[in-house]
């Protein structure tokens, strides 16, 4: 047997069992004539004790352990004089009698242990050795933890899970497809999945009812701190349904998670916002709202009084950040250099302060009235002491998008976004086109199956820019946590969708004919939603990015430095799979 315990088991109550434990060295230490072992496995770490005075030969062969070296011991247990709180094992220790080498280990590029001397790159490269560090380790335990809550909680509502194929058709809308060559098919290629989208409606129309499948998915757009190429969906789809009924179940799934994973109980029900109130009050469609600070318009009170930046502007708008009227001029320059950031694009930042004695003094003090000024403060209804920021831009939208910048970093300076505060939030009625510069047509904001809401379908021949969906999101603290929406089951009014997303009839049938057809033998009304099982972890863990709950991640190249993937293929594969690769020079 190789252990009757693991390495985070053994307590007080324990002591004088004889036992015998295997794991890994974390490190010894050598102290007069006692050698001190840290045993470590998934479980914990237990102090080994060897005592040269006791056995010479067995205390040698301990001095020999390197880092890493898988070991079995056999040994009492033993309270420890000197205990350690920081441990769940501290109390104890094993005073070895047998010591057997499992295997050696090189010495590892890195630390292993809590606060690891390993900068990203190599602890990327290592990943298995990362995984043995607690923090990682435990962030994947979460994960675990949140899919076995979400499988019982979708089972005990009936969702069936249905695993949908991995190579399927290359779609056109929506991010990037990675593609797979076809052998078998020369020429032609698999897509990998953006989602199950059309699987899980064609589930519908198959009678499934209620669906769900935590599903891997695969982007090829470019990376970001809360995006991965390939990452994993809770994906669910449900039939007979209107928004109000898929927002409420994953409302309770939401608070199920908080309450099982986190331990926190939320009673009231998820605030709603429109979209268009979240870009007007925070420019993004997913606000932070775990504090105010929602931008004001100033248009009326600050254009035509002769600053001829405002005065020019399509949007002049800020932001009040209360008790910050003590930020220094190095702050404010701070800010502004901030704002003025290539990522950001702004021009600069007005600034205005509200004194102790309610007088307002602005960074544009002579191009305004006292009294203007104080319309200003009257605007965001600002306090002595408050700082009042703002933007402005030929671009309103661009402009906000700015301000929103601002904002965040405006409550991560002043301590607002703490990570163990959760504010959840639906972003209800999207509109069901956004236009694309680039090619000059309206593009489907979520995907061309959401269903536009039924009172503005007559707008669909006059004013598609105007139509709202059926679609929501849920964001917690600014992370778009999940999305989706009511489904079209019309095949009259799907095609009309392909019209309008500039399908010719032949495109929308090729694409997706499989879906309209099926549609034709009766499609139920369904509907759905999808959520970001990586970036439910991170937020639950306190992550900065979702790598960190992912077991093998890549990189910000989308590369697996661990493998080196993406690599290049023999000669003997391109042919079979009748690929010539010619790569363009860069220019
Ligand atoms: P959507 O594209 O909004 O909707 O995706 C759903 C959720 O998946 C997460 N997500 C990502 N997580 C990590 N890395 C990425 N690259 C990434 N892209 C998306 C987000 C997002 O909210 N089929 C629809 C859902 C539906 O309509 O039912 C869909 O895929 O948390």
């Amino acid at each position: 047997m190789y252990r009757t315990h693991t390495c985070g088991e053994l307590r007080i109550s324990d002591v004088n069992k004889v036992v015998t434990l295997s794991g890994w060295v974390q490190r010894s230490r050598k102290m007069g004539g006692m050698t001190f072992v840290d045993l470590r496995d998934r479980y914990g770490i237990t102090q080994l004790v060897f005592n040269d005075a006791v056995n010479a030969e067995l205390c040698d062969a301990a001095n020999k352990l390197g880092r890493e070296f898988v070991i079995q011991v056999k040994g009492e247990v033993n309270e420890r004089s000197n205990k350690n709180a920081n441990l769940s094992t501290g109390d104890i220790e094993i005073i070895v009698s047998e010591l057997d080498v499992l295997n050696t280990a090189a010495t590892p590029p890195f630390t292993i242990e809590d606060n690891s001397d390993g900068g990203d790159d190599i602890r990327m490269k290592y990943r298995y050795l990362d995984l043995r560090r607690n923090a990682v380790r435990s962030n994947l335990e979460l994960r675990h933890k949140m899919t076995i809550e979400v499988r019982s909680y979708l089972d005990k509502l009936g969702f069936l899970e249905v695993e949908t194929p991995i190579l399927i058709g290359s779609t056109p809308e929506g991010a990037r497809d990675f593609v797979v060559p076809s052998r078998m098919n020369p020429g032609q290629f698999y897509a990998l999945p953006q989602s199950p989208q059309l699987f899980k409606q064609l589930l519908m129309v198959s009678g499934f009812d209620r669906y769900f499948q935590i599903a891997k998915c695969f982007r090829d757009e470019d990376l970001r701190a809360d995006r991965q190429p390939e990452f994993t969906q809770i994906d669910c789809e449900m039939s007979f349904v209107e928004q109000e009924d898929v927002i409420s179940t994953f409302e309770g799934m939401a608070k199920h998670l908080f309450k099982t994973i986190r331990g926190i109980e939320i009673t009231e029900s998820f605030p709603r916002m429109t979209w268009h109130n979240a870009m007007k009050l925070y420019g993004s469609d997913k606000p932070d709202i775990r504090f105010g600070m929602e931008f004001v318009e100033l248009m009326d009170v600050l254009q035509g009084k002769g600053f001829s930046v405002f005065d020019s502007a399509a949007y002049v708008g800020g932001i009040c950040a209360e008790g910050a009227a003590s930020y220094t001029r190095k702050q404010l320059d701070g800010l502004t250099e901030f704002v003025k950031r290539p990522q950001i694009g702004a021009k600069g930042m007005v600034y205005a302060r509200v004194e102790a004695d309610g007088n307002v003094k602005s960074s544009v003090d002579k191009f305004y009235t006292q009294e203007t000024l104080q319309e200003l403060k009257a605007a965001f209804g600002a306090k002595p002491g408050d700082l009042i920021l703002i933007l402005s831009g030929d671009d309103a939208n661009k402009t906000r998008k700015q301000l929103c910048e601002l904002r965040l970093e405006m409550g991560n300076q002043l301590g607002l976004r703490d990570k163990d505060t959760f504010a959840c939030l639906w972003v209800i009625d999207f509109p069901l086109f956004e236009w694309d510069e680039e090619s000059g047509r309206y593009m489907a904001m979520h995907h061309p199956f959401t269903s536009p809401k039924l009172e503005d379908v007559p707008l669909l021949d006059t004013n598609p820019g105007d139509v709202r969906a059926n679609a929501y999101d849920m964001v917690i603290n600014g992370v778009e946590v999940g999305g989706g929406s009511i489904r079209i089951h019309d095949s009259a009014l799907q095609k009309k969708m392909f019209e309008l997303l500039g399908f010719t009839e032949e495109r929308a049938q090729e694409q997706f004919g499989f879906l309209m057809n099926a549609f034709k033998f009766g499609a139920p009304p369904h509907g759905g939603l999808a959520y970001g099982l990586d970036r439910w972890v991170s937020l639950f863990a306190g992550l900065d990015s979702i790598r960190d709950c992912i077991a093998f991640p890549k990189n910000n190249s989308g590369r697996d430095v661990m493998t080196d993937a993406p690599g290049y293929l023999e000669q003997s594969q391109l042919d079979e799979l009748n690929l010539v690769i010619d790569i363009k020079e860069e220019k």
